[in-house]
This record gives structure tokens, sequence and C-alpha cells, in this order.
């Protein structure tokens, strides 16, 4: 199995080595995988002058995987648009095809207390977030900075989901949900968007095909308000492309900190890109202090949803658990009587628990 490895920026070097470093531990114990690494981001547009370099797109339609770490940092924010590290971003997502992000946010016991939320509102935790990855404003045209004919200057985006666009991830929702707790809440804003009015009547076409499945419908104001407020009432949530990314940081304080949550972005053959939920986090980066275990858990994830191997996935998350079991917390997850270490050495104490 060869697996592309983009780093990116900011903290994204530091994290993906923890994240490969876990990986070739296993590989020193059998586990058979390759890897490449390429440009992506800032680091593409540095050494190639593309955020996404032909060379790297290429590396990751040869491989089986790809594993990322994050791209951005502030002495890219300038640039033109399609010249921006994001712009990497989106375009491996669309070029290979990854419609549907999986971002599980799951509560390790250990992190009860590392949350900001109550320890009983978020104990217990486990909601998968299915986020379209595709579609939506991150990619509807026209799109721009216009004048308009009184002068003045406007600035417009365009939200659109196609028929087919809503019923592949709802299927991937509707079959996510038949593996864990058979409920699936989707989340729009249908009381003002025709885009949300229509996927709302795709979404309740396709669960006639899962009678099994508990579908219900929330709007998204209302459902950021509900995962703090109760959100244990939730298994899957399925929503669109923007909303996905709002609703899936917040998810992730429940967790105790953007750091701990991993995710999936898979395409129709469950080929996939894993990374992290977060970003650069330009403001730590390079200081050894960033958490490495939203990328190792994004590796777990690879294991499983692209390579099958439920046995080493589970491997590696037992290992983190280990870690967290033994009081090892980077400063982001950090809480009185835990031993606070660096990005590093979480990486070597992950490794060691395997
Ligand atoms: P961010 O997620 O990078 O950081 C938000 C906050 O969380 C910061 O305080 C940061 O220090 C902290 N944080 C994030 N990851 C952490 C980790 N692993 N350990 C400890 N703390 C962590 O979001 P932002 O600051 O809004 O964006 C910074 C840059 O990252 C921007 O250029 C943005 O476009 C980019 N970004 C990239 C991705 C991605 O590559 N998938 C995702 C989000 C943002
Ligand atoms: C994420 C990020 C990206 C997104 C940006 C950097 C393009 O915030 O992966 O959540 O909005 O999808
Ligand atoms: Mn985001």
């Amino acid at each position: 199995m060869k697996i592309a490895v983009l780093p990116g920026d900011g903290i994204g070097p530091e994290i993906v080595a923890q994240a490969t470093k876990v990986l070739e531990a296993l590989r020193s114990d059998g586990l058979k995988i390759e890897m490449e690494h390429a440009y992506i981001g800032g680091a593409g547009y540095d050494a190639a002058g593309d955020p996404l370099p032909e060379a790297t797109l290429k590396l990751a339609q040869e491989s089986d995987a790809v594993l990322l770490g994050a791209v951005g940092g502030y002495q890219y924010d300038n640039l033109p648009r399609p010249m921006r590290p994001e712009q990497g971003l989106l375009r491996i997502r669309k070029g290979l095809g990854l419609f549907a992000n999986l971002r599980p946010a799951l509560l390790y016991p250990e992190l009860a207390s590392a949350s900001t939320l109550k320890p009983e509102v978020v104990s217990g935790l486990d909601i998968m977030i299915l986020r379209e990855l595709t579609g939506d404003i991150y990619f509807g045209q026209p799109r721009g900075i216009r004048t308009l004919e009184n002068g003045e200057r406007q600035g417009f985006d365009t939200m659109h989901y196609s028929e087919s666009e809503i019923r592949r991830v709802a299927h991937v929702g509707f079959q996510i949900a038949m593996k864990r707790g058979k409920k699936l809440c989707s989340v729009d804003k249908a009381n003002v968007l025709d885009t949300s009015m229509f996927w709302r009547e795709i979404v309740t076409e396709v669960a006639k095909e899962y009678p099994q499945v508990e579908l219900s419908h929330m709007y998204v104001d209302n459902a950021a308000m509900q995962l703090v407020r109760a959100p244990k009432q939730f298994d899957v949530i399925l929503t669109g492309n923007i909303f996905g990314d709002i609703l899936s940081d917040e998810a992730s304080m429940l967790t105790g900190s953007i750091g701990m949550l991993p995710s999936a972005s898979l395409d129709i053959n469950n080929k996939g890109m894993y990374e992290p939920s977060h970003g650069s986090a330009p403001d730590i980066a390079g200081k050894d202090i960033a958490n490495p275990l939203a990328t190792i858990l994004s590796a777990a994830m690879m294991l499983r949803y692209t390579f099958n191997d439920e046995a080493n996935a589970t491997r590696i998350e037992n290992a983190v658990k280990r870690a967290l079991a033994q009081g090892y917390r980077t400063g982001d997850i950090y809480t009185e009587g835990t031993k606070k270490i660096g990005c590093n050495a979480m990486g070597d104490a992950v490794v060691a628990a395997l």
C-alpha cells in the first residue's frame, strides 16, 4: 500500500512526523506500506509556485491513500485567491472526488475534564459528523467581487447542491448510521435557504431505503446550540460543506480539544485522504507543542477505511488511549495532575504504547 504524505504548513510537518512515526513502528511489525512525501499548500507555493503542484496531485492519484497535515499561514494570506494554500486543499479534495468527510467526535474518558463543558455533559460522547466536502458554497459559481451599477462593490458566492451530490452523501450517512446507533440527524437551514429545502427533500427520499434508521432534521442554528446543550442526543450528523466545517470545530471542543478530532475524506470507492480537522495553527508552529493525536488518529482511520485493516487501526487507537491513561498530555488537553509533554514526546508515547 502506498501512502502519499503531505505535511503542508505550520504545525503540519510536526504532527505528520508523529503519525508517520507510528506507521513506521507498525511497518517494522509487518504492516506493508510505503510512504512518499510531497508539497501542498504554502509549501507547494514556495517549492513550485502552486499550492497543489502537479506532481503532488499525480502522487496522490497514484497512491492508495493520502495523509495530510494542514495548510495555511499568515505569510500567504494576501496572495491572490488561486495561489492561497487553502486552494491546494480544496483542489485536491475535488480532484480526488472526496465528497464524504467523516469527522468523529469521540471523548476519551481520560479527557472528560479537559473539555470546557461539564464532564457529565460530554462523558461517553460518540458522534459521527458526516460533512459533504466537494459541493456547496465552497465550490459554487459564480463568485467574486463585482461593481454594481450604482458604483458600489459587492462580494458574492453561490450556494448549490445537485440531487446526485446530496443522494450519494446521504447514502454514506445512512450506511454509517446502520453500523452505529441507527440515528441520523440531517442539519440544514431549510427555513431560509432553497438549497437546504432541496437537501431535506432528497435526504427524506433516500431515508426510505433505510427504514431501520431514525431520521430527524434540525436547523443549523439549533444544532449549534444542541451540540453544547446535550451533545449525546446525536449519533450521526449529516450536513453540507459549510455547516459541517463550522459544527465540526464546535464538536471538537466536546472531546477536549480541536487537537483530538481526526478525519477521513472518502471517494465513492473508499479511497481517501486523512487529515486532522484543525488547521496549521501558525500561532504555535515550530514550538513542538501541538497535539499530534488528531493526525495519529487520522492514520488509524486510514487503516480502517482504505486498507480494511481493523486490527492495526484499533491498535493505534488503543495506544492513544494508553498514552492518555498514562497521564501524557499536550498543552491543549492538559489538566492538573497530568504530565505535560511536547508534540514529539506524545508521538513517542504512542509508539511506546503500541
Ligand atoms: P487552526 O485550527 O489552525 O487553529 C485554531 C486554534 O486551535 C489555534 O489557537 C491553534 O493553536 C489551536 N490548534 C489547532 N490545532 C491544534 C493542535 N493540533 N494542537 C494544539 N492546538 C491546536 O485554525 P485558524 O487559526 O483559524 O487557521 C490557521 C490557518 O490554518 C489558516 O491559514 C487556515 O486557513 C488554515 N486551516 C487549514 C485547515 C486544513 O488544512 N485542513 C483547517 C483549518 C484552518
Ligand atoms: C477544514 C478547513 C478547510 C475547510 C479550509 C482550510 C479550506 O477549515 O478542513 O475544516 O474549510 O474545509
Ligand atoms: Mn475547518
